[in-house]
């Protein structure tokens, strides 16, 4: 019997790779960065599955020319803001997604990332390793604190939740912004919604957990940054285009907020002469929140496992379409 066909765009899940090794014809695309476009609509002519990286566009050429024999695009993340849905939906290829996951994982991120800015952990560390730190003096390293103070979440999903979690232990005041009330979470932790501006204005630690969609871009710009307070914190480990980072180098060069500390950027990777880098008030990281080496390889195998179903004409674990 001949196999299905499946293009996954990376090698970096063996796991994933030999779960679908074991069922379909399985082509694997071995360089680091994603396939080209035209290498991406030959494929999709070719197969019946493909699974993709964050980094992976897929446009209406690319699902167009799935058309007929394509029936899934298995994003091994848990957004697919790279991928045009509505575009797939109208070729009937379902795009799947690997929620349940990351989100513990990407809440300790974002402590991390919370605690290294306010604390000058990479400030202090690069001080170290620099030879800078030639005298016992603590003053140049003095930074704020977590504990007791107020934290806004923007977007109160799963990961924001988690982040919630974890904040009861700092004993901070929680407030969140979303589109809904969250009745429940507000029974469980004691979280108060408030509008966007007043989060911004009045938290010290301003934590991002939203979506990539049109209403979120650029949702953090000049205006936003401006209503913050000068000993205020700035965390993304969301999407990159939420925040404008030239509006945000701006705001940190003059001292309208304290420090920033994102795991997403736009660009990703962000280009290395960027003038923000020069911004000793800021930290950034890979786009690494989920990156645990556990949650990694689960997410790789969910997205398999997404195929497999699908292949196999079982009920799709997590579609989004
Ligand atoms: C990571 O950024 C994801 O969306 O899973």
């Amino acid at each position: 019997m001949i196999k299905q066909k499946v293009f996954a765009t990376r090698a970096r899940v063996p796991e994933a790779i030999k779960l679908l090794q074991s069922l379909f014809d399985v082509e694997v695309w071995h360089e680091n960065t994603p396939p080209p476009k035209n290498v991406l609509i030959e494929k999709a002519a070719l197969c019946n599955a493909i699974m993709t990286e964050v980094d992976d566009q897929i446009d209406e050429d690319i699902l167009e020319s799935g058309k007929g024999n394509l029936k899934i695009i298995a994003n091994r993340a848990v957004g697919y803001n790279n991928i045009n849905i509505e575009a797939a939906t109208s070729h009937n290829i379902t795009i799947t997604n690997t929620p349940g996951i990351l989100a513990e994982t990407c809440a300790d991120m974002t402590f991390a990332l919370i605690l290294s800015i306010a604390r000058k952990v990479v400030f202090g560390d690069r001080a170290v390793r620099n030879g800078e730190w030639t005298v016992f003096d603590q003053v140049p390293y003095l930074g704020t604190d977590v504990y007791g103070k107020k934290l806004g979440i923007v977007g109160l999903g799963d990961i924001g939740e988690k982040v919630v979690k974890r904040s009861i232990g700092f004993e901070m005041d929680v407030y969140y912004h979303a589109r809904t009330e969250k009745t429940e979470l507000e029974e469980k932790y004691g979280v108060t919604r408030l509008g966007l501006d007043e989060i911004l204005s009045t938290c010290d630690y301003v934590s991002l957990h939203v979506p990539l969609n049109p209403e979120t871009e650029q949702m953090i710009s000049s205006k936003e940054l401006g209503l913050m307070q000068e000993s205020s914190f700035l965390i993304n480990t969301s999407r990159g285009p939420i925040v404008d980072l030239d509006a945000l180098n701006t705001a940190l060069t003059a001292g309208q907020i304290k420090g920033a500390a994102i795991d997403v950027t736009d660009p990703e990777p962000i280009p290395i002469g960027h003038p923000i880098l020069k911004n000793e008030n800021i930290i950034i990281t890979p786009h690494i929140a989920s990156a645990s080496k556990a949650t990694f390889t689960a997410m790789g195998v969910a997205a398999a496992n997404n195929i497999i179903a699908a292949l196999q004409n079982n009920t799709i674990p997590s579609p989004v379409n």
